[in-house]
């Protein structure tokens, strides 16, 4: 496959800092107040996204983008956690019970409400399928609009609205990476949805399923806009990941993606919501997130 230059220069950076990823990595994007799943990782080695050249620089303060290989299932082996990157990073499957799998995680993701490109925006993407990856595990925060879903919970996204009125392929499109017009028809991979619910029911998690409406933000929605958003048919509501998704199918790589609700947006008695409340509700959720990843990672 052929990758844009600056996509290539970054893979090459990355592979030269952290070593080759081994093959059978699973992505794992990091959304808002959900970086403390890099913990749940078996660290092995990271980075700034800073010193990857040409990787779009987060605006946000105190969100410093790191690239994370690790493994999850199974511990990474004892011994210098920095060491040699065959003795730290197991191939997949090469855990004692099968069950370890190699992960490249990406947190402190970009919006577009931060004045970003939806081409910058998809170059996180871009750069873990020039690494190898080919399943994508996407984390968000979310305002729920389902009256059903509670704050804490967590959402499978099914499919989506991208509402941002952007999109990463606007411009010439590379044939050699994928086609000009990709189906979307199942961006939200259903085996990788079966196996994440497979997990969740093992786990006693509840899951819910629904349609992730992704506007460009940063204001909140209106009451009206609320109303609207539901009757359009979505079930939670959020900045990110629309841009993201697309850029990886055109990609070809299987997604999944799980929204953690930080509040629920009913339109007739709407609570106001705030960036403090956001962050302590998906710290909550966070937990829970992390045990469903940890435990869908090795199955996919
Ligand atoms: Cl209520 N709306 C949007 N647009 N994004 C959110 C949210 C709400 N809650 C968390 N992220």
């Amino acid at each position: 496959m052929h990758y844009p230059e600056d996509v290539k220069r970054a893979a090459a950076a990355a592979t030269e800092r952290l070593g080759p990823l081994p093959a059978g990595a699973v992505g794992l994007v990091a959304g808002t107040g959900l970086g403390g799943i890099a913990g749940k990782l078996e660290h092995c080695r990271d980075m700034a996204t800073g010193d990857i050249p040409g990787f779009p620089a987060a605006t946000a303060p105190g969100h410093a983008g790191r690239l994370v290989y690790g493994t999850m299932g199974t511990a990474c082996p004892p011994g210098d956690p920095q060491g040699s990157i065959e003795e730290t990073m197991p191939a997949a499957g090469a855990g004692p019970d099968g069950s370890s799998r190699p992960v490249a995680l990406l947190s402190g993701r970009l919006h577009l409400y931060e004045g970003h490109s939806p081409r910058d925006v998809a170059f996180g993407v871009r750069l873990l399928a020039a690494l190898g990856v080919r399943q994508l595990i996407l984390t968000n925060a979310a305002g729920a609009l389902d009256p059903h879903f509670t704050a804490g919970g967590l959402m499978r996204v099914t499919d989506h609205l991208n509402l941002t009125g952007r999109n990463p392929l606007v411009g010439p499109n590379d044939d050699a990476l994928g086609p000009r017009f990709p189906d979307m028809s199942r961006a939200y991979s259903p085996r990788l949805g079966a196996v994440a619910d497979a997990c969740a029911l093992s786990l006693g998690l509840r899951l819910e399923r629904g349609v992730y409406a992704g506007v460009l933000g940063p204001s909140l929605e209106t009451p009206a806009e609320t109303r609207m958003l539901r009757l359009l048919g979505a079930d939670a509501v959020g900045m990110s990941t629309v841009t993201e998704v697309i850029a990886a199918r055109h990609l070809g790589m299987e997604v999944l993606a799980v929204s953690c609700l930080t509040n629920v947006n009913l339109p007739d008695c709407m609570a106001e919501t705030t960036l403090e409340a956001v962050l302590a509700t998906a710290k909550r959720a966070e937990g829970d997130l992390a045990r469903l990843l940890a435990a869908v990672i090795p199955a996919v």
